[in-house]
């Protein structure tokens, strides 16, 4: 008798203390921040507080992304970014690899650069950078993407051939370049290969052609999307605000990747260049988004801004379906790791092994609905509580349903030179459902219109946008009357309806 009321005493106590020292929710001084210095994220699920984030109590500035389509990554990134626009003046630039951003980047009045499709990245460029430097990075991106590391004469053709280059257009390869002096391209640095080989005096002709050979994926007429004078101005991306780099245009996953490649390697010299300053939030922000190729690659710049970016008030956000594509380094220097919701158990698996947390959170995150988070934070300081907990959902801006037409499949290439003719249009839905409206359409056409738009993610180029009107019989003269109400000139409308 006796001894079970002891019993019983003890164990009330020990349930009481265990939760008293390890309550489920940070207590509140961690989770409200100043709100001229945090982003609002949204509401805890147990205890109803408002969650602001700052980079100032984490150990990094650094965001990790999980979960399964349609969870909510995106719709995450763009609240946050946002936000830190509004809050820090923060810059944005997303390594959009899908395109997905695009719509919502032109909506909230960014600039969309569209790799593959009007605009071109010249890799030699130097924004500021020293002629070595820059060849050093290239080949590093060579490495990455492609086998030339296992051709070290090949590698050592191309490199030299890249040097000689500058050195023929004018540049010392030591020194900080003349600014007004335009950079050789990958063209100018394959010619020299060829002349090389037609000399006919080099050892062994075979690695020359094999080096030319490699080059020419990136030079040839037609994917010479890295090979031609930059479009933009790369020097000035991660100080204009939000800037969507979209790399749908791109044939394929290597092209996208050399990109990549080559803007997180121009935005780390950037960071480095400008410096720390005192300023409070953060600089920059950089979006790899699915880019599993680059966030997995121990040798893309993505780890250098993870280990250096905190200093640089630059932060990096990773956003991926699989948390198992993201390299070890990413994972461990993030200071925030929003978990949406997860299905497979060796990716829950993963994230547990690695954060620690309960299995009570465990089978939570497997059941989330869109927009439900489990969020871990490293504080900068011990603390005594768990480091995850539950956001009943992340409360972003009211989306706005954005539809977006691009048109540069049916420019020509003076039109497309011409920078004042727009590449896009987009939408709201309400607008776009009006000018449907007076176009006639009924109103069970306008339905089908729009399911035929969502299946198309709402992006849609002329060619796809005639098609689906021609497939709900909407008529020729119709389509024009569009066309023309949103601005195109009809020599251009008479080009996309000669589609069939
Ligand atoms: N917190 C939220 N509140 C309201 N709507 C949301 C929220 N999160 C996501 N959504 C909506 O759910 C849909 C899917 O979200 P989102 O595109 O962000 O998913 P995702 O995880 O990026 O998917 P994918 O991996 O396919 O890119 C979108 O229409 C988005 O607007
Ligand atoms: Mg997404």
């Amino acid at each position: 008798m006796t001894l079970l009321k002891i019993q019983n005493m003890m164990s009330n106590e020990l349930s009481k203390r265990a939760f008293l020292s390890r309550p489920p929710e940070p207590p509140h001084e961690f989770l409200l921040n100043d709100p001229t210095d945090s982003i609002f994220i949204g509401i805890t699920k147990l205890f109803g507080v408002p969650f602001t984030w700052t980079y100032a109590n984490v150990t990094n500035p650094h965001i990790a992304v999980v979960g399964i389509t349609g969870s909510g990554k995106s719709f995450f990134v763009k609240t946050f970014l946002l936000r830190a626009s509004y809050v820090w003046n923060t810059n944005a630039i997303i390594i959009d690899w899908a395109g997905e951003y695009k719509g919502w980047v032109k909506q909230s009045g960014g600039t969309v650069v569209s790799l593959g499709k009007g605009d071109y990245i010249n890799i030699l460029d130097l924004s500021g950078m020293k002629p070595l430097d820059r060849a050093k990075q290239i080949s590093n991106a060579l490495d990455i993407l492609t086998d030339i590391t296992d051709f070290p004469e090949q590698r050592r053709l191309t490199v030299e051939a890249i040097e000689q280059a500058y050195v023929n257009f004018g540049f010392a390869m030591a020194s900080t370049p003349d600014p007004n002096r335009d950079a050789p391209t990958l063209k100018d640095v394959t010619k020299l290969l060829e002349e090389k080989l037609q000399e006919g005096t080099y050892q062994y002709p075979a690695e020359l052609e094999n080096a030319i050979y490699r080059l020419r994926q990136f030079s040839r007429e037609g994917e010479d999307y890295f090979a031609r004078k930059s479009t933009i101005d790369i020097g000035k991306l991660s100080s204009s605000g939000l800037v969507d780099l979209d790399l749908s245009g791109l044939p394929d996953e290597k092209f996208r990747a050399l990109a990549a490649l080559f803007i997180l390697q121009t935005l780390k010299e950037k960071m480095r260049v400008e410096g720390w300053s005192a300023s409070k939030g953060i600089k920059a922000l950089v979006v790899l988004d699915e880019a599993w190729k680059i966030a997995s690659d121990e040798r893309s710049d993505a780890i250098t801004i993870i280990r250096e970016g905190r200093k640089y008030q630059f932060g990096l956000i990773v956003a991926s379906q699989n948390p198992t594509d993201v390299n070890e380094t990413i994972f461990s220097n993030v200071g925030t790791t929003i978990m949406l919701r997860v299905r497979f158990e060796k990716f829950i698996s993963y994230l547990q092994g690695s954060l620690n947390f309960s299995n009570f959170m465990r089978s939570e995150i497997s059941k989330f609905g869109v927009g439900q988070a489990a969020i871990d934070m490293s504080f900068q300081t011990s603390v005594q509580f768990p480091n995850v907990f539950i956001l009943d959902r992340i409360v972003g801006e009211i989306p706005l349903d954005v539809y977006t037409l691009t048109v540069a499949d049916i420019l020509n290439d003076n039109e497309l030179a011409d920078k004042s003719i727009p590449r896009d249009y987009s939408f709201e839905k309400i607008d776009l459902n009006s000018r449907f409206v007076q176009m006639n359409l009924a109103s069970d056409t306008i339905t089908k219109l729009f399911a035929a738009l969502d299946s198309k993610n709402r992006i849609v180029d002329m060619r796809m946008l005639v098609q689906i009107f021609l497939k709900e019989n909407v008529n020729k003269e119709t389509i024009l009357i569009f066309m023309r109400s949103i601005g195109l000139p009809d020599t251009i409308i008479s080009r996309a309806l000669i589609i069939k």
